[in-house]
């Protein structure tokens, strides 16, 4: 797939909840482009809609109006949404809901495998749990036999990269995948991504409402603000010289820590 084709593009869409007066847009007349192999964050504060545009992208919430092709076919083209989820898949805010809570972690990766029409073999499945829980620094016995109510919430998120892993998608929706750690696993998880990124060659769309965050993973962020996409461009562009105040507020209110990244411009 050459990276300058088109992974996703959005012509005027939208996604209305409620009626009548109740009516809100939660995402109003977005137009973009991704192309392939490209990581694109979404930034905005809470409420701002970027769980609805990631769900209308994963195909798990329609579009109201406006147009969403993915590789030039409407997003719905085919029937089965299985068919779309073998290619995109997500890691979501709530790691817990993600998964089924009177399930074994292990059982649940290996059900990662029914996604494919051809599963391979009951080995083969094994090794290649063992070897996702390996990449995410778990250690296949420390979660022999346990339930997702039995590991922190920072495991739980390392058990959704471990999926990732297993099911190789082409494109990956990131939404908040580092909500519920910790500084120093924020790092670990985010240089996971950029490693699983490496070598599955993924399209990547990162949602999150830290800009300093989105400087330092992207090659575009798109500023949301109440549904509309106020600001796009590459991280220099975006940080260096705004041109919407949405943006200059979230700059102001990046964590010091994060802050460092743009001070330094750690990019190549
Ligand atoms: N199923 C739904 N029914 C009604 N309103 C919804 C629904 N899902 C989202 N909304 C509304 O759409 C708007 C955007 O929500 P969304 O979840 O995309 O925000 P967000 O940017 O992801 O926020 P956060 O950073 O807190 O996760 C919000 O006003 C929300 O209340
Ligand atoms: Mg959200």
């Amino acid at each position: 797939m050459p990276s300058d084709s088109l992974c996703f593009e959005a012509n005027h869409l939208s996604r209305a909840f409620g009626h009548g007066r109740r009516r809100r847009l939660a995402v109003n007349d977005a137009t973009f482009t991704i192309r392939e192999r490209e990581i694109v964050s979404l930034v905005g504060q809470s409420g701002c809609g970027k769980t609805v545009l990631a769900k209308m992208l994963l195909r798990l919430e329609k579009p109201t109006s406006g147009q969403l092709l993915f590789r030039g076919r409407p997003i719905d083209a085919a029937a089965d949404p299985r068919e779309h989820w073998r290619q995109v898949q997500a890691v979501f805010q709530d790691p817990y809901a993600a998964f089924n809570q009177f399930f074994s972690i292990r059982s649940q990766l290996k059900a990662a495998f029914h996604l494919f029409p051809q599963r391979p073999s009951e080995r083969e499945m094994e090794e290649r749990v063992d070897q996702a829980l390996l990449a995410v620094n778990i250690r296949p016995p420390d979660i022999e036999g346990k339930y997702p109510f039995e590991l922190s919430g920072g495991q739980m998120q390392r058990m959704l990269l471990a999926r990732i892993f297993i099911l190789r998608p082409q494109v990956l929706i990131a939404d908040e995948p580092t909500s519920m750690v910790d500084a120093c696993s924020r790092a670990g998880i985010l240089e996971y991504l950029m490693k699983l990124k490496e070598e599955l060659q993924m399209t990547i769309v990162f949602v999150t409402h830290d800009i300093g965050l989105a400087y330092y993973v992207s090659d575009r962020i798109f500023i949301l603000h109440e549904g509309q996409i106020v600001e796009q461009g590459t991280p220099d562009a975006v940080t260096q010289s705004p041109t919407s105040p949405v943006t200059r507020q979230l700059l102001d209110d990046i964590p010091s820590l994060h802050r460092e990244w743009i001070g330094r411009a750690p990019r190549a």
